[in-house]
């Protein structure tokens, strides 16, 4: 399998480590996705995270449109690592799904990854188990619809999740892990990846071969690309699973990641107008000119201006609005501050309705309840992954 380092470009794109300049047509070249075509852009579902091509390219794409075309199951997984509050990048693949499912009945799998976040973070499990019940809420608000969604929090969902990380870690090398995610700290990293080609198949095994999709931001494509390479040595009842691979939403001050992690400013899911606004304000990365006369005469670039991006890949989903937009700045017309406003009245829209959902949930264990994993289900899963029933299944009552 193609390796961590590239020694052609000084950047690494893995789940732990997103360093220099990516160069996202390149790593598709490199780890062998698909771009996606324009034929598979028309046939998702439209949703301009796709059809501007935020999420740009694939792998067995085909397979899963066909499926959902033809109205035969198809399933989507998109997780969560909750290390922290969730911001505005952090949120777009679940909507995504949601679109998905609403359009296709797409069968959708969320897995929060405590246990990942745990062993990469200098965090204690109190701190993840916050961030666990925090992003929860936000997943719920989401809307996903409860017949069709199921959530699963690796150290509470262990007794599922582990015997088939198990299973599948038994096919996974020190020396693979090295190569694709680079040097991990401990052995729990390591194993890691078990964990998450465990979530990948699970919609699977719970319910049968089907095909299913991942929409996630490219530098977890080494999960799938692990778990893909898994699921063809094992004699598991399952298909690969397939990849539909986002940019990343730029960060707030100019060209690479948003992250949570350093210092970059960040707009969180629960932030008020005021933080929205003030943010953008005083941190967006403008392609404006230096002077009003030089803006004027001149005009703006968009392609560069971090509002317009955030309008272009998300919250602007008119493709005449968006082009109306872009030419009054590119003409002059249209000013940073002006644009910067367009782009908090949209981001402060959206975020209202989120948040309005997200207000609305009662007790977090009573609101998840309708998406946990049912004992026949859980019994399913273990069965297909020809893990046996253990002798003391039941809990000792006295
Ligand atoms: N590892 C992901 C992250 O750090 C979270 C995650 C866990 C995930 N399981 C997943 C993402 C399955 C997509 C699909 O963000």
């Amino acid at each position: 399998m193609t390796t961590a380092d590239d020694l052609t470009t000084d950047s690494t794109v893995t789940p732990y480590d997103v360093r220099g300049e990516i160069d996202y047509e390149k790593l598709c070249e490199r780890f062998g996705a698909d771009p996606l075509t324009d034929e598979q852009v028309a046939r998702f579902p439209d949703h301009p995270l796709v059809r501007r091509r935020t999420f740009y390219a694939g792998r067995d794409v085909d397979r899963y449109l066909a499926a959902a075309d033809a109205g035969d199951p198809h399933a989507i997984v998109t997780g969560r690592g909750p290390s922290g509050p969730m911001h505005l990048g952090h949120v777009l693949p679940f909507y995504l799904a949601k679109r998905f499912q609403e359009a296709t009945g797409a069968t959708v799998y969320v897995p929060l990854s405590d246990d990942e976040k745990f062993l990469a973070k200098a965090q204690s499990f109190e701190s993840i188990g916050e961030h666990t019940r925090e992003n929860l809420r936000d997943v719920l608000a989401v809307g996903f619809d409860p017949e069709r969604t199921r959530i699963v929090v690796d150290t509470a969902d262990a007794d599922v999740i582990y015997p088939i990380a198990v299973r599948l870690a038994k096919h996974l090398t020190p020396a693979t892990v090295e190569a694709v995610y680079g040097e991990q700290e401990t052995v729990g990293l390591q194993f890691y990846p078990a964990v998450q080609a465990a979530h990948l198949l699970l919609p699977q095994l719970v319910a049968g071969r089907r095909p299913t999709l991942v929409p996630i931001a490219v530098d977890q494509d080494p999960h799938v690309r692990v778990c893909r390479d898994i699921a063809a040595k094992d004699a598991l009842p399952v298909e690969k699973p397939g990849a539909l691979l986002g940019r990343f939403l730029p960060s707030l001050e100019g060209p690479g990641k948003m992250s949570s992690s350093d210092d970059a400013p960040s707009i969180e899911l629960i932030a008020d107008p005021e933080t929205v606004a003030e943010t953008i304000r005083t941190h967006a990365y403008t392609g404006g000119r230096a002077t009003l006369a030089e803006h004027r005469d001149r005009g703006g670039d968009p392609t560069v201006d971090v509002p317009f991006q955030y309008l272009r890949v998300f919250f602007e989903p008119d493709d005449a609005t968006l082009e109306r937009i872009a030419q009054r700045y590119r003409s002059g017309d249209l000013l940073s501050g002006e644009l910067k406003e367009i782009a908090i009245d949209r981001i402060t829209a959206f975020l209202e309705g989120h948040q309005r959902r997200r207000a609305s949930l009662g007790d977090l264990g009573t609101e998840l309840e309708p998406y946990r994993l049912t004992d026949g289900e859980r019994r399913s899963a273990l069965e297909r992954a020809g893990v046996p029933p253990g002798p003391t299944t039941r809990p000792r009552t006295q």
